[in-house]
C-alpha cells in the first residue's frame, strides 16, 4: 500500500499533485510520502507488539534526516554500518541506546566514536574486530556490548549481489565457529556479550529462509546457555521484500507470526532491522522526458534522471515500474528508458511495453524510496537531486538540490599549477 495514486488522470502523493512539485522544485526529484512511511513502519513496529522487541530502521535503505527522525518519533531505533550513519542517526535525534551497529569493517575510529555515543550493541563480524573492540573500549575506559554476527549459512532466494548469509559471503562469523568466539569475547576484559545476529540478503520474497536462519541461531543459544554465556538480544536483521513488479513477499504480519511462532518461549528481546520494507514503496523518483530517440532497432526514452541518481536497474538489473504523471489513453510502445550518462548501463527501464512518452513529459519511477537516493552519486558530475515529503496536501523540501559549488566542495588545486 503506498499513497501514490491517480486522483483523475493526475498522479498524486497524498494530496498534492507530483506535477506541482515538479513545476516548483524542478526535476529530477526524490519524493516521499509521510503517511505511508508512517503506515509502513507501524504495520511492521505492529506485528512484533506482543513480544519485547526493538525496530532498528536500517539508515543505508534512505539515510535522509527528515526520514530517520519520522522513525524515531515513533520509538524506533537505528541499524547502522559506518561512522556517517551513526552521526545521521544521532543527528536525527535516534536515542543511541537503540542503535546497532553492524559491518565488516569498522574503523578503530569508527569504533571509538560509537563507544562514546554509547550505542546498544555492536554486531561483530570476525575475531580481529572482536579484540580490537576490546581494546579501545579498554582504552577509552568503556565495556563494548557485542553480538556476534553469524553467518547462518542459509539461502535467502533472491539476487545474488544482496544476498549475505550463505557460505561463501563476507559478512559474518561461521555459524560452526561462533561459540568459539563467543568463549573468547566472554573472557575479554572491556566486553560484554549481549546478543546474537543476523542478516541473510535483501529483498526476501519467502519466510522460510528467515525461519530457517532462526533455527539455527537457537541451537547456538542453547549452547551458548550451557557454558554459561547468557545472551538477551537476538537480531533478525532486515531482508523482508517489496512488491517491485509482481512479487507477492509476505505481508509484515504473516513474517512477524512465523519468526514469533519459531521463538515461542524465548526469553529474549528481538531486534529487527527492516529498510525496504518500510521505505521501498514510499518513495518514487520523478523525471522528465527530454528526447524520444528512435533508431530501426529500438525506441529509446531520454529522461533528465540516470543511473547517478537511481542505480539499482543498471547494478542488479531491478525492475522499477515506469508510470506518467499525467494520465492519457495513451499507445503503448517498447522502449528503453535512459538517462544522459555516457555508459551504455544508464537505463531505468529496459525494453519496457509502456505508455508512449513525448518530450517535457513529466513520468514516475515507483518503489524508488529504499537505495535509491542514499545511493546515488556524482557521476558525470551531476548534482544530486532534492528529496521532497509529501504530507497531506502540503510538501517540504528535506533535501535541497545541490549546486556546481556543492559538487567541487574540498578540492583544491594545487598551487604550483598556478592560477
Ligand atoms: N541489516 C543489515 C546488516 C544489512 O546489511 C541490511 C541491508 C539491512 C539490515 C536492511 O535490509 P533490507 O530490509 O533493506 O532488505 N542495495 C541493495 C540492497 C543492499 C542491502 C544491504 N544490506 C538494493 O538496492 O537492492
Amino acid at each position: 500500500m503506498h499513497h501514490f495514486t491517480y486522483k483523475g488522470n493526475e498522479l498524486h502523493c497524498e494530496d498534492v499533485p507530483v506535477s506541482r512539485i515538479a513545476q516548483d522544485i524542478g526535476t529530477p526529484l526524490y519524493l516521499y510520502s509521510h503517511a505511508t512511511l508512517l503506515q509502513h513502519f507501524r504495520a511492521f513496529d505492529g506485528a512484533f507488539s506482543d513480544v519485547a522487541h526493538l525496530t532498528c530502521f536500517a539508515v543505508k535503505s534512505n539515510s535522509s534526516l527528515a526520514i530517520l527522525k519520522l522513525f524515531a518519533i515513533e520509538g524506533g531505533g537505528a541499524d547502522i554500518v559506518s561512522g556517517g550513519e551513526l552521526y545521521r542517526a544521532l543527528k536525527a535525534g535516534v536515542d543511541p541506546k537503540k542503535i546497532v551497529y553492524s559491518g565488516v569493517g569498522k574503523t578503530g575510529e569508527e569504533i571509538e566514536y560509537a563507544l562514546r555515543s554509547e550505542i546498544l550493541m555492536f554486531n561483530v563480524e570476525s575475531s580481529q574486530e572482536i579484540n580490537l573492540l576490546n581494546e579501545v573500549a579498554g582504552r577509552i575506559g568503556k565495556r563494548a556490548s557485542i553480538a556476534i554476527r553469524v553467518n547462518p549459512d542459509v539461502d535467502p532466494k533472491t539476487h545474488p549481489y544482496i544476498s549475505t548469509g550463505l557460505k561463501e559471503s563476507k559478512f559474518g562469523i561461521e555459524i560452526e565457529r561462533a561459540l568459539e568466539d563467543y568463549t573468547v569475547a566472554a573472557g575479554l576484559r572491556h566486553l560484554r556479550v549481549a546478543g546474537v545476529s543476523c542478516h541473510i540478503g535483501s529483498q526476501l520474497t519467502q519466510v522460510s529462509p528467515f525461519v530457517d536462519a532462526l533455527g539455527k541461531l537457537k541451537v547456538l543459544i542453547e549452547k551458548l546457555r550451557e557454558t554459561g554465556i547468557a545472551v538477551q538480544y537476538l537480531d533478525l536483521g532486515g531482508g523482508l521484500g517489496i512488491t517491485y513488479d509482481k512479487e507477492e513477499p509476505p505481508h509484515p504480519d504473516e513474517y512477524a507470526e512465523a519468526l514469533k511462532r519459531e521463538l515461542h518461549a524465548q526469553d529474549l528481546t528481538v531486534i529487527l532491522e527492516p529498510g525496504r520494507v518500510i521505505t521501498g514503496n514510499a518513495g518514487i523518483l520523478v523525471a522528465r522526458v527530454l528526447y524520444i530517440k528512435r533508431s530501426p532497432e529500438k525506441t529509446f526514452i531520454v529522461v533528465d534522471a540516470a543511473m547517478n541518481d537511481l542505480i539499482r536497474p543498471s547494478l542488479y538489473g531491478s525492475y522499477h515500474a515506469i508510470q506518467p504523471v499525467r494520465r492519457s489513453e495513451r499507445r503503448m510502445v517498447k522502449a528503453d528508458v535512459v538517462g544522459p550518462i555516457c555508459e551504455s548501463t544508464d537505463f531505468l527501464a529496459k525494453n519496457r511495453e509502456t505508455a508512449v512518452f513525448e518530450p517535457t513529459d513529466l513520468m514516475a519511477v515507483m518503489s524508488a524510496g529504499a537505495y535509491g537516493f542514499s545511493m546515488s552519486s556524482n557521476y558525470n558530475s551531476r548534482p544530486r537531486v532534492p528529496e521532497v515529503m509529501g504530507v497531506g496536501d502540503r510538501y517540504f523540501v528535506i533535501r535541497s538540490r545541490e549546486t556546481y559549488e556543492d559538487l567541487v566542495r574540498g578540492e583544491n588545486i594545487p598551487d604550483f599549477m598556478g592560477e
